[in-house]
Formats: structure tokens, C-alpha cells, sequence
């Protein structure tokens, strides 16, 4: 199975942005993390990450053929990107929006998402475990 692991705005300053919020990770370190799950559930695992919305929808877009599920962090475009929740329902691929931090918890602005109902689950509040969760969740889906 192949994912694409997309991150979007600010998460490149992971470990350094807010750490009390974000935590301790560097991105390259959240993203080897997720590399070793996903070898021992035999994913083949791509990553990007931007700071522009119409590069992470080109990112998508590229990837529909190769992806066979997404996983996706749209940072603060979770909260307001149509063109996200399109690229999202364009690609038509499973999709699990993830987040480090517990957005239900914390502004007003950050419990909703535009993109969750496009997306099979949103995992939230779990920081790298948000991640892998969400690997595990892709994983049983081809399996089971
Ligand atoms: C975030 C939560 C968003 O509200 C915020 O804008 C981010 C990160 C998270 O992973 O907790 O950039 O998506």
C-alpha cells in the first residue's frame, strides 16, 4: 500500500514553533517515526510539506495515481481551505485528517474543520501518535 503524509503551514518549524502545544519533534524527525511504523505495516510512505495551499493541492493532485490513501495535517488550512476539502474530494482516496494538538480543546476557530466530512476520520490531540494512528487506521482498511 502506498500513503502520502502531507503537511502543511508552519509544521516545517516543528520542534522549535510552540513545543508546549506542538511538542519536541523536528518534522524530519516526526516523519522518521513514521517511516519505521510504516515499514513494519509494509506501507510505502512519501512525504511532503508546505507552506502554500496551491502547492499542497498540485502535491495531491501528482499523487493521485501512485497514493492508494493520504494522510493529511492542513495545519491552520483545516480551518477555512475550500481548495483543500476540493483537492481532498477530487482525489477520491481514503484520507485521514490528523493533528498534533487537540483542536476540539483550544480557540473557537480551531474545533472546525472544512475538511473532516471529506475525510474517512480525523485523529486529534495524540501529536506523533495522531500519525501513526492514522497509518494503522489505512493499513486495517486494506486488510480487513
Ligand atoms: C494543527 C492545528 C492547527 O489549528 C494549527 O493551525 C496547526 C497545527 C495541529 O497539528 O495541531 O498549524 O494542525
Amino acid at each position: 500500500m502506498n500513503v502520502v503524509v502531507v503537511n502543511g503551514p508552519n509544521l516545517n518549524l516543528l520542534g522549535e514553533r510552540e513545543p508546549g502545544v506542538y511538542g519536541d519533534l523536528t518534522l524530519d524527525q516526526l516523519e522518521q517515526h513514521i517511516r519505521e511504523r510504516a515499514k513494519t505495516l509494509g506501507i510505502d510512505v512519501r512525504f511532503y510539506q508546505s507552506n502554500h495551499e496551491g502547492r499542497l493541492i498540485d502535491y495531491l493532485h501528482r499523487m493521485r495515481t501512485w497514493a492508494d490513501g493520504v494522510v493529511i495535517n492542513p495545519g491552520a488550512f483545516t480551518h477555512y481551505s475550500y481548495a483543500i476539502r476540493d483537492a481532498v474530494s477530487a482525489i477520491a482516496k481514503p484520507t485521514i485528517e490528523v493533528h498534533l494538538s487537540d483542536i476540539q480543546h483550544r480557540e473557537p476557530f480551531r474545533a472546525v474543520s472544512v475538511i473532516a466530512d471529506v475525510c474517512i476520520a480525523q485523529i486529534s490531540g495524540l501529536g506523533l501518535d495522531s500519525y501513526l494512528q492514522a497509518l494503522e487506521r489505512l493499513a486495517a482498511k486494506t486488510t480487513g
